[in-house]
């Protein structure tokens, strides 16, 4: 079996995808068709010529001008349905999907109209798509805490969400600044992650672990630059959602030659393969995989291992995870690994 092969086969969990970056520029056009929204790019070649980014900041203004298209439950419905399609064929067979539902409040979009749309794809994606879903809401981390405190009143009186997570500029807004809106999200039975040490330092990811209590952290690349997270996360087996060739195309690794998964891996970090923003980023979860796997060198038993991590760091119960294990091993057998 070949690693291409491999790949495909594997089952797979996608635990880093923001929802808004599934957003082709296809569907941009359309939707900005469909909404009487006015696009500054004059088609679709103009606007992947467009995606070259210098860094984090650089993506999220388009990614958040990109947004402005969405306005109707449909319009979600039809972006998330959109993802889990493309994601049935990587052969992921489970995903914990991110909104960022301020940057639609903010536009005057409702809060249900964003998870009414999100939720009914999913729970259609689980039924004819055979893939499992849970989501995260993740909270503008350059908006204020108090932003972040009403979105998460409002996600409370709705429902319908897994964990909480904090994303958008991460420099200048570090995990503490949210301790208060963790607190107590956790105090109502949610799970929380966040994105930590993707450009902020490792200073970042210790406050995501000991004052936030976060399961996973997204990103995380950073902690390879100090020696005692790195020996803290191997010892608690902190899983690192990690996104490689979103790390290239942000530039936080000037190759994906030169990033530091393999590495991570190979000293026994929890690290798992996600794509991010897919259609920013111009990369699924499985071109991912593929991309490490060339680019990284890695064996089929790593790529193995990479899947298995990612249905162990996932928020499926313990029976379902043991499942998707199984078919693993099963794969690993049958190409004699
Ligand atoms: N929002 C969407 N993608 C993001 C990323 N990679 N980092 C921070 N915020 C994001
Ligand atoms: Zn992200």
């Amino acid at each position: 079996m070949t690693n291409a092969e491999l790949i495909a086969a594997l089952p797979k969990a996608e635990l880093h995808l923001h929802i808004e970056g599934t957003l082709e520029p296809e569907m941009l056009f359309d939707l900005g068709e469909r909404n009487r929204v006015e696009l500054p790019y004059p088609d679709v070649e103009a606007v992947r010529r467009a995606y070259v980014f210098e860094d984090l900041q650089s993506f999220l203004d388009i990614y958040y001008a990109g947004c402005r298209v969405l306005l109707t439950e449909q319009d979600f419905y039809d972006l998330t349905m959109a993802y889990l399609r493309r994601a049935a064929e990587d052969h992921v067979v489970h995903s914990e999907i991110f909104f960022d539902p301020q940057t639609h409040t903010e536009r005057g979009v409702p809060y249900e109209t964003v998870l009414g749309g999100i939720t009914a794809a999913l729970a259609d994606g689980e039924r004819d798509l055979g893939v499992s879903s849970r989501l995260i809401l993740c909270f503008l981390r350059d908006l204020s805490a108090e932003s972040a405190m009403e979105t998460l009143d409002t996600a409370l009186q709705n429902g319908g969400i897994t964990a909480v997570g904090l994303d958008s500029a991460e420099v200048g807004h570090p995990p503490e600044k949210f301790l208060a809106v963790f607190d107590r999200a956790r105090a109502e039975g949610l799970r929380t992650v966040a994105h930590a040490g993707e450009e902020g330092p490792p200073e970042y990811m210790w406050q995501a672990l000991d004052r936030l209590h976060v399961d996973r952290i997204d990103h995380g690349v950073r902690c390879t630059e100090d020696e005692q997270l790195v020996a803290r996360l191997i010892e608690e087996q902190v899983p690192l959602t990690v996104c490689p060739l979103s790390n290239v195309k942000l530039r936080v690794f000037d190759s994906l030659e030169q990033h530091n998964l393999a590495e991570m891996l190979r000293r026994g970090v929890r690290v798992t393969i996600n794509s991010d923003d897919p259609a920013y980023f111009g990369a699924y979860v499985g071109e991912n995989y593929a991309a490490c796997a060339d680019g990284l060198s890695l064996t089929a038993v790593e790529l193995m291992e990479l899947a298995r991590n990612s249905i162990r760091a996932s928020y499926l119960e313990a029976s379902t995870q043991q499942t998707h294990l199984e078919q693993i091993d099963a794969l690993g057998q049958q190409a004699n690994l």
